[in-house]
């Protein structure tokens, strides 16, 4: 059976991360989330003390980021020098710090080469992990890393749905306040974020998937329906 590659961009709190992760999980595919990996690279400069306006120190310091990332999609971990960072990434000095990070163009090149090594190693049948194939998600799959994937897709929400469902996340609630409080954080991303790639727009034979008026099982029903088209 011929591996498969399925790649899904999408801004944040358009749910990409749990629909991936659990339309790998329905497929057997290995699952890479690469904001895993500017969030560790994040978390691994500010442990080093970098300056992350100080782009030439931060590409040295991700250069010899020693970084390890686990793509079974019961459990992704992600360590660097065999720490465990898989909740410290998540914190929200590290969500308001990646950008910073994300837009330096060598740290890009080097994780963009990490990125491109992980998905290789399931495309070849029999592999370590899975041998399956890989779910890849990110703000660049579609685009940048895996332009060639068998099955391409945006996955976008309204404005709206996506600040309800972060305040939900961070806050637990979606009332008017926590989704004020959340507001400032996810619009500021968005902006920083799109001087990395227009990932609002889906490009050149990518599906779009619109997440809005639909729970997350839903959306991965209708994920899984673009797949089986494709394959
Ligand atoms: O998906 P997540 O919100 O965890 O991503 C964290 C950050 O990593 C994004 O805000 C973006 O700055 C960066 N990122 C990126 N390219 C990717 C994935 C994430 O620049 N492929």
């Amino acid at each position: 059976q011929q591996a498969i590659v399925v790649a899904i961009d999408g801004p944040s709190g358009s749910g990409k991360s749990s629909v991936s992760r659990m339309v790998a999980q329905r497929l057997g595919l290995a699952f890479l989330d690469t904001g895993a990996m500017y969030r560790a690279a994040t978390w691994w400069c500010l442990e080093q003390g970098v300056p992350l306006t100080d782009t030439e120190a931060v590409a040295a310091v991700v250069r010899e980021l020693p970084l390890a990332v686990g793509v079974d999609p019961a459990g992704p971990t992600v360590h660097v020098g065999g720490t465990d960072v898989g909740e410290a990434i998540r914190t929200t000095a590290i969500s308001s710090a990646v950008s910073a990070v994300a837009t330096n163009l060598e740290v890009r090149a080097e994780l963009g080469r990490l990125q491109r090594e992980a998905i290789a190693a399931e495309r070849v049948p029999q592999s370590f992990s899975h041998g399956r194939g890989i779910v890849a998600e990110g703000r660049d799959i579609t685009t940048v890393i895996a332009p060639d994937a068998d099955v391409r897709i945006l996955l976008t929400a309204s404005e709206e749905a996506r600040l309800a469902r972060r305040a939900k996340e961070v806050h637990g609630s979606a009332d008017a306040e926590a989704v004020q409080a959340t507001r400032d954080q996810v619009l500021r991303r968005d902006k920083d974020d799109s001087t990395v790639s227009t990932f609002h727009v889906a490009a050149d034979g990518v599906v779009t998937v619109d997440s809005s008026d639909l729970d997350l099982e839903q959306t991965v029903q209708a994920v899984l329906d673009v797949v089986a088209q494709v394959t």
